[in-house]
């Protein structure tokens, strides 16, 4: 997610502005500028850290009572000082600041240079002050409201006007935005962490919100440009408690921010409900035609999302794929041609085994598709088609939402790619979009409920020695995640495991101290696993089964039930997941554990 902060009132703006994005800097950034109005509008944009653009601006001291800032999380265009915000109207007389993604920039940027404007960056961003300028005549205010009427697509923006040295106008839709109230003079941020050192009185912004800021007024509008009113909150968290969004720590503020994942990841994907890839346009029907085998490439968890598109594919492409664990392939001799579409997945985009895995298919001749959420990142540069999941930065070393955005694209991807190869009728792909785009109020049906996990963790896990993560096909997938959850965060000894497999040996391990969490999502295998399920309890095992909304026999089976939404059984793993994301957090919780920086881990293990 991208940073934003503004300020307009009697002092100097940049040492506001910059304080506020050093307040925004744990949100993860790539580049970061500031605009300033004062005799003229002045943007000084950096790529790097904010003391990068602290050093130019010794050199450009920006003087003013009225400016914008920016720390930019890149979705659209790699990190670079032409892409780094503010952006500028093509006349100069305009700046922007924006967080989210513009669903519809391509055709809007078309139109615009159509019409004869030339654009700088490659960014989304940039055609939100080229529109706001076409409509500017004189007032700011209406110029956005109009803007935003054809913007289609999340957004939190600021916006100054040369013309117009006591006003900030604002706006947001799906991307978080806060004002803050001052003493003759007003800020505004994405978060309020920014705002605590000046103040604790705010407004924060609803969606299709814009607001009119001057020194002494906010005046709010709706996006009819009715007024509209909005309560002041008085907060008293402090900084660190603000980083985190109120929540005790980055890993379970990120899970809660699947919903919202859930809804970046398909943006700009599905348009009257057909699944488009933009980015997968290049891959030709007679290419896609003669792919032989997929491989799904990556390490930890993000191979546990591999190994979910590894069912998805063979069942909708019909042709042979496999998951592999980036550092057993980059030293197997794997059996590799251009007819083989290598996928390769990294949250980070910066693993050594899974770059070394790419640069081995590459050699081999498979074409690349990167699954990846840092933008610009090694595994995005080195791929020949990179995926965003746009998850936004991931701050806790154990990855929950990525994994939720990396499944949801790999889903998306195989659709795609079933749908060219004709193997995926119409009618299932209006399914499927109808049921993707109900996922995140599905997902936040869950968290609503995350007590009821934290209760079973607390009353249960305390005397477990061993601990079973149990499923079937995509179940299994999932039980490998849920496992590494547990591992990494709360050091229980886990694993994941097939489900029909335990009575080939494990089944020897379970006694009354044994945990098994048995995933039984997967609907066409419901009973299959439910009967392992009985096995498990025959020899006084305890367990929790995690299954869908309805299968209520469950319950005379399972010490303790927690449903899921239905859902499409191959969309399962995008919501399935967050029931085990939960357990594995409130054990740690309950040992009192370092979540968010477990031992022995780093975010990124770029060594190998
Ligand atoms: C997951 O919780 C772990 N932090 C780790 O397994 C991680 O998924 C793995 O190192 C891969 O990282 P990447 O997605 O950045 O490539």
């Amino acid at each position: 997610m991208c940073g934003i902060v503004g300020y307009i009132g009697n002092k100097k703006a940049l040492p506001l502005l910059i304080d506020g994005l050093k307040h925004l800097e744990y949100r993860g950034y790539d580049s970061a500028g500031v605009a300033v109005l004062g005799d003229d509008l002045n943007v000084v944009k950096t790529q790097g850290r904010i003391k990068v653009l602290e050093k130019k601006l010794k050199e450009f001291p920006l003087k003013g009572t009225l400016g914008i800032g920016h720390t930019r999380w890149a979705t659209h265009g790699i990190p670079n000082e032409v892409n780094a915000h503010p952006h500028y109207s093509e006349s100069k007389n305009i700046v922007v600041v924006h967080n989210g993604i513009v669903e519809n920039y391509l055709e809007l940027k078309k139109m615009l240079i159509k019409e004869g404007h030339n654009f700088r960056s490659e960014t989304d961003t940039e055609v939100i002050p080229y529109l706001i300028e076409e409509f500017y005549d004189g007032n700011l205010l209406e110029a956005v409201q109009r803007a935003l009427n054809i913007i289609e697509g999340s957004y939190a923006i600021a916006v100054i006007a040369k013309s117009e040295k006591d006003k900030l106008v604002v706006a947001r839709n799906d991307s978080p935005l806060v004002i803050g109230l001052g003493k003759n003079e007003n800020f505004v941020a994405s978060d309020i962490t920014a705002l605590l050192p000046y103040t604790h009185k705010i407004i924060t912004l609803e969606n299709g919100d814009i607001a009119e800021i001057t020194k002494k007024e906010v005046n709010i509008y709706d996006k009819q440009g009715n007024k509209i009113e909005r309560p002041v909150q008085s907060i008293q968290w402090n900084a660190e408690d603000a980083q985190k969004g109120g929540f005790k720590h980055f890993m379970l503020k990120e899970i809660f921010e699947e919903p919202h994942v859930i809804k970046e990841a398909m943006r700009g994907r599905i348009k009257n409900d057909s699944i488009e890839i933009p980015e997968l346009k290049n891959l030709s029907k007679d290419y896609l035609k003669n792919i032989n085998q997929v491989f799904f490439v990556a390490c930890g968890t993000a191979y546990h999302a591999g190994v979910v598109g590894k069912y998805l594919s063979e069942k909708y492409l019909k042709i042979p794929s496999k998951a592999e664990v980036a550092s057993e392939f980059r030293y197997s001799d794997p059996v590799i041609d251009d007819k083989t579409l290598l996928f390769v997945i990294s949250q980070s985009g910066e693993t050594a085994d899974t770059l070394a895995a790419l640069r081995l298919g590459k050699e081999k001749g498979a074409k690349t598709i990167g699954i990846v959420n840092v933008v610009g990142s090694s595994v995005a540069r080195e791929v020949d088609n990179v995926v965003y999941v746009h998850a936004g930065p991931e701050i806790a070393v154990a990855s929950t939402k990525a994994y939720v955005a990396q499944v949801e694209v790999i889903g998306l991807i195989i659709s795609y790619l079933a749908k060219s190869l004709g193997k995926l009728s119409e009618s299932s792909e209006r399914t499927i979009v109808k049921e993707l785009k109900m996922l995140p109020e599905k997902a936040q049906s869950i968290l609503d409920r995350a007590d009821a996990i934290a209760e079973f963790v607390y009353n249960t896990t305390k005397n477990i020695e061993e601990t079973f993560y149990i499923g079937r096909n995509l179940d299994y997938a999932l039980s490998l995640e849920g496992a590494l959850k547990l591992k990494e965060i709360s050091y229980v000894h886990a694993e994941g495991y097939p489900a029909g497999e335990l009575k080939h040996g494990p089944l020897a391990l379970v006694t009354p101290k044994s945990l098994i969490i048995a995933i039984d999502t997967y609907a066409p295998l419901y009973k299959k696993t439910l009967s392992n399920i009985k096995e498990v309890k025959a020899r006084k095992g305890k367990v929790l089964a995690i299954t869908r909304k309805g299968y209520k026999d469950m319950e005379s089976v399972a010490d303790k039930t927690f449903y899921v939404p239905e859902t499409i059984p191959d969309l399962s793993p995008i919501i399935s997941v967050i029931p085990l994301q939960l357990i594995a957090y409130y054990t740690a919780e309950s040992r009192g554990l370092d979540i968010d920086k477990p031992r022995n881990l780093a975010k990124s293990v770029t060594v190998e």
